[in-house]
């Protein structure tokens, strides 16, 4: 076709491919808000691509086909920065962040720009954890990109941030003569694992952090592999700002310390300066940016963008006040190298590096052996570890981690802390590797590990009593059989003395032997035998699901329950019976089949049946009235618990999911409710209450 088409239409054709193809980025990096696809995307650039193969005079350096990363430097050259670009004083208590508001609203009371009862405006952000960057536009376009280096001179990395798709080649509107932007460039976290996937796959490096990963792709010195990293772009700041359009006023010029250049912008506030930047085309973090006032607007924002941390693509370390007003700012001015009217307010890092003093390993209730990382004590997400995972063989081997290595220990939100990496400059010339045992630390039975699987396994089963323990434990678990008040410690000394081999033993403790273990009083013995008698009668799924029996999930115990009605059905059922349970494929249905083939396991559910064990028919859907339809929970409701609405909303034939999509029907929210309620504010999903979601079921 492109044979047929002459120059002009293909000139025409190619400004229309581009204007769309903009129009798609602005759409995705400065709104996050896409309207087509990647695929639809990647059919419209390579449209393009093949009209400037066929039209070679069509290409220009703009042109979105030119972010696949220009010929590579043999160095960076230097950039002196116009404006400076300076860093931030830092808090990191609430102390702290109320003597920065006081002395910022004594000096601006002192200038006359505060009345006595007025607080102080601020504009507040995320504080992004990736590096920053110097965008220079002139006539509104691109011409280079620098890093931050001292503040005062950075390195030119201008073919590499062209490949950045975040960042505008051109700007739209009418963009003053000379622009610097200020930004960070970022990784999202979820790209950096793939990075870090198809790095390790190759036989590449490796990196500690998204932050690092997305310094190491920017300081590329071939900037095509700069372009085939993800890398994301905020701006949140400016230098130098000149010439702009029309008649627009010279409100106010912000002369930084060593400013070569005074600088003449078109608003009074840093908010409005950051929406004039966002109309130019370029990416801001809007919907999270917010103004708040006095100390405690500032802290109410630092508590809830804390909150909503673990739930961000990509990674902060905390939150930045700036006093909104620039004339205020003027007045404030700077103290050595920080601006004195903005603050950066630290949360608790989640990364911190300490020595590995032993790998030892721990073994599951599937008989999983996992390698646990003993930790010289180190303060990190806010508690102080000593132990984190290193999930399996593979992983350790994939990051390198040896003992006596110093180690980047992460621990996020509530998740289990882990092993990031090592610090290889630091490791001690007697680190050795580590090896997986051969038997099972617990019972001296043989590990294996069988090819298609990452995980080594102790073959003991339940002769070993590291599985005896955690099987109880599961078994005694809230979504099991539910018996409170049967903890750690307790199946401890249960299993270690050999009073409890199984599960069925459970069932023939008396108060008074449980009243003279450790911990025990007579009152939590009587509790505890009064919880157990309770578990007598189980739902039919919740003692299939209790029994541990391996893919066989809290779901698909329900299911294959409502499915066969009883236990002995489901005993006597083979494979194909089995794998005719709804949503029972052939790995689960050959898991149920080998663990009840295993005379041992039926001997339980004899001894089980013989201690007055007497699961209950699992109740069927109670109709389809929420059939196809997906909720999502937040916040605290005022009377049933979140496991009571799923259990509702199911039995309905809803589901419910963890995250708020435009395929979500509904959001049920209680008090305290998070991000979650936000998003479903924003994608339009309708909100329940308690009593809403009540009157959905017909209650
Ligand atoms: S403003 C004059 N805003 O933090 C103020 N910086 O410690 C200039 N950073 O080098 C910086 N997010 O890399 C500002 N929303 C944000 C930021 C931010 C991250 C980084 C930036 C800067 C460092 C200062």
């Amino acid at each position: 076709m492109a044979a047929r088409i002459d120059a002009e239409q293909a000139a025409r054709r190619a400004a229309e491919l581009r204007a769309e193809i903009e129009q798609h980025n602005e759409r995705y990096y400065v709104h996050d808000a896409p309207t087509i696809s990647d695929a639809e995307y990647d059919a419209l650039m390579r449209e393009l691509a093949q009209l400037e193969a066929d039209f070679p005079e069509l290409v220009t350096p703009e042109s979105p086909t030119q972010r696949v990363g220009a010929a590579p430097l043999s160095a960076f050259g230097s950039v002196s920065h116009a404006v400076p670009m300076l860093s931030l004083g830092n808090a990191f208590d609430a102390e702290e962040v109320q003597a920065f508001d006081r002395r910022v609203a004594d000096t601006l009371r002192g200038a006359g720009l505060l009345g006595p009862d007025e607080s102080p405006e601020y504009f507040c952000e995320q504080k992004l954890d990736g590096l920053a960057i110097s965008l220079r536009y002139e006539a509104g376009k691109l011409v280079q990109a620098a890093t931050r280096g001292d503040g005062q001179t950075g390195e030119d990395v201008t073919s590499n941030v062209r490949t950045i798709r975040a960042v505008p080649l051109h700007l739209k509107g009418e963009p003053p003569r000379v622009l610097e932007v200020r930004g960070e460039v970022l990784m999202n976290r979820a790209d950096f694992e793939s990075l870090n996937r198809s790095q390790a796959a190759r036989g590449e490096k490796v990196f500690v952090n998204p932050r690092n990963a997305a310094a190491g792709s920017l300081r590329q010195l071939d900037p095509r592999i700069t372009a085939k990293r993800p890398l994301r772009f905020f701006a949140y700041s400016w230098g130098e700002v000149h010439g702009l359009p029309g008649r627009q006023a010279e409100l106010f010029s912000e002369p930084a310390p060593g400013a070569r250049q005074q600088s003449t912008l078109p608003h009074e506030r840093h908010s409005a300066m950051l929406d004039w930047l966002a109309e130019l085309g370029l990416p801001v973090n809007k919907r999270h940016n917010r103004r708040a006032s006095g100390a405690a607007g500032l802290l109410e924002y630092y508590e809830q963008v804390g909150g909503e941390r673990a739930n961000l693509p990509y990674d902060i370390d905390g939150v930045v006040y700036k006093v909104d007003s620039l004339p205020a700012q003027k007045v404030l001015g700077f103290v050595a190298r920080a601006p004195r009217f903005a603050l950066a307010h630290k949360f608790p890092a989640e990364e911190a590096s300490t020595r590995l003093v032993d790998i030892e390993v721990q073994v599951g209730r599937t008989g999983a052996i996992t390698p646990v990382a003993r930790l010289q004590p180190v303060f990190v997400g806010g508690v102080t570890v000593t132990n984190a995972t290193l999930h399996n063989e593979d992983e350790i081997r994939r990051k390198d981690v040896r003992i006596g290595d110093t180690v980047i220990v992460r621990r996020a939100g509530d998740v289990i802390p882990e092993v990031v990496g090592p610090v290889p400059d630091k490791r001690p010339a007697d680190a050795r590797e580590f090896v997986m045992p051969k038997s099972c630390p617990v019972c001296g039975s043989a590990i294996e590990r069988t090819e298609d699987e990452a995980i080594a396994r102790c073959t003991g089963g339940l002769f070993c009593a590291a599985q005896r323990k955690q099987t109880l434990l599961h078994a005694a678990g809230r979504k099991a059989l539910d018996i409170d008040g049967l903890g750690e410690k307790l199946v401890d000394q249960l299993v270690e003395s050999g009073r409890v081999k199984s599960l069925a033993d459970l069932y023939s403790l008396t108060a008074f032997e449980l009243a003279a273990l450790d911990r025990m009083g007579k009152k939590s013995a009587e509790n505890l035998v009064a919880a157990i008698d309770k578990a007598r009668t189980p739902t039919l799924g919740r003692l299939l699901f209790a029994l541990g029996i391996r893919h066989v999930g809290e779901t698909t115990a329900r299911d294959v329950a409502r499915h066969f009605g009883s236990i002995e059905s489901i005993m006597q059922a083979d494979e194909e019976a089995l794998a005719s349970a709804p949503d029972v494929g052939p790995v689960v249905a050959g898991s149920i089949r080998r663990f009840f083939a295993e005379p041992h396991n039926r001997e339980i559910i004899e001894l089980l049946k013989a201690q007055g064990v007497h699961p209950v028919a699992e109740a069927g859907p109670q109709g389809d009235t929420l059939s196809g339809k997906t909720f999502v929970l937040t916040g605290t409701m005022p009377n049933w618990t979140r496991d009571d609405a799923t259990r509702h909303i199911l039995a309905a034939g809803g589901k419910v999911s963890g995250s708020v999509s435009k395929k979500t029907a509904y959001v049920v929210a209680g008090e305290d409710a998070g991000s979650k309620l936000l998003k479903a504010q924003e994608l339009g999903v309708p909100v329940l209450d308690e009593d809403g979601l009540k009157a959905l079921l017909g209650m």
